[in-house]
């Protein structure tokens, strides 16, 4: 399952691009609002960092002007990811984008049938938010299993982005249910590294070596 990093802010990107384990980045306009900085720069900032692929939502809710938006977008830098809301008006704009080869991501889905519609228009990633459905007391991973399911049902190429992931045990799900992308947030990716007893045997570990003649 490829990482990728659900942040706007080039400081948790660099370091997790320093893990050498970082596959691509998602960014949504709340994201980015947190950094303070203009959309545009803080794409560029990201893409002379990272070369997989970074997703960059469109704003637009009427599909010609997604269109403008994205193709605007597109141009920033190549691994660039157009993100569009599962709406009439952004499958008809992934459905155009993906004739044109443009990359895309299809986010804010929150069911089966949105997602099945999203990989019918072209949609690179679907983006269903799991943690979000676990708020409103629905079981997220269940999602993530019935659209892995209709997907392999109909060879679609679409790959499942498992989005607004909370902890390391939606990771560990969609792992073993074999999801192809989680974006994780940097807290997250430290929590997955972290076990007390490695930190425990690493401590006992360095103090035993003490006792080795030098
Ligand atoms: O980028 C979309 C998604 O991952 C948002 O997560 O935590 O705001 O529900 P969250």
């Amino acid at each position: 399952m490829k990482i990728f990093i659900d942040t706007a802010d080039i400081d948790e990107i660099r370091q997790a691009n320093d893990l050498g384990l970082l596959d691509g980045v998602t960014t949504n306009p709340s994201l980015v609002a947190k950094t303070g900085k203009p959309f545009r720069a803080v794409l560029e900032e990201i893409c002379e960092v990272v070369k997989g692929p970074v997703s960059a939502e469109v704003v637009a809710t009427e599909s010609e002007l997604m269109l403008n938006e994205a193709r605007e977008l597109a141009k920033i830098a190549k691994n660039i990811v157009i993100k569009l809301p599962l709406t009439e008006d952004g499958l008809r704009a992934t459905k155009t984008l993906s004739g044109e080869g443009v990359k895309t991501n299809v986010t804010l889905c929150f069911s089966a049938p949105q997602a099945w519609l999203a990989a019918k228009a072209g949609a690179t990633y679907i983006s269903p938010f799991v943690g979000r459905l676990d708020d409103i007391c629905q079981i997220g991973m269940e999602l993530i299993e019935q659209i892995l399911t209709i997907y392999n049902n109909y060879d679609f190429d679409t790959e499942v982005l498992v989005a607004s992931v909370r902890s390391p045990l939606h990771v560990v799900e969609a792992t073993m249910m074999g999801a192809h992308v989680a974006t994780i947030p940097f807290k997250v990716i430290q929590q997955l590294v972290k076990h007390p007893l490695t930190d425990l045997g690493l401590a006992r570990f360095l103090e035993d070596w003490k006792k080795v003649p030098q």
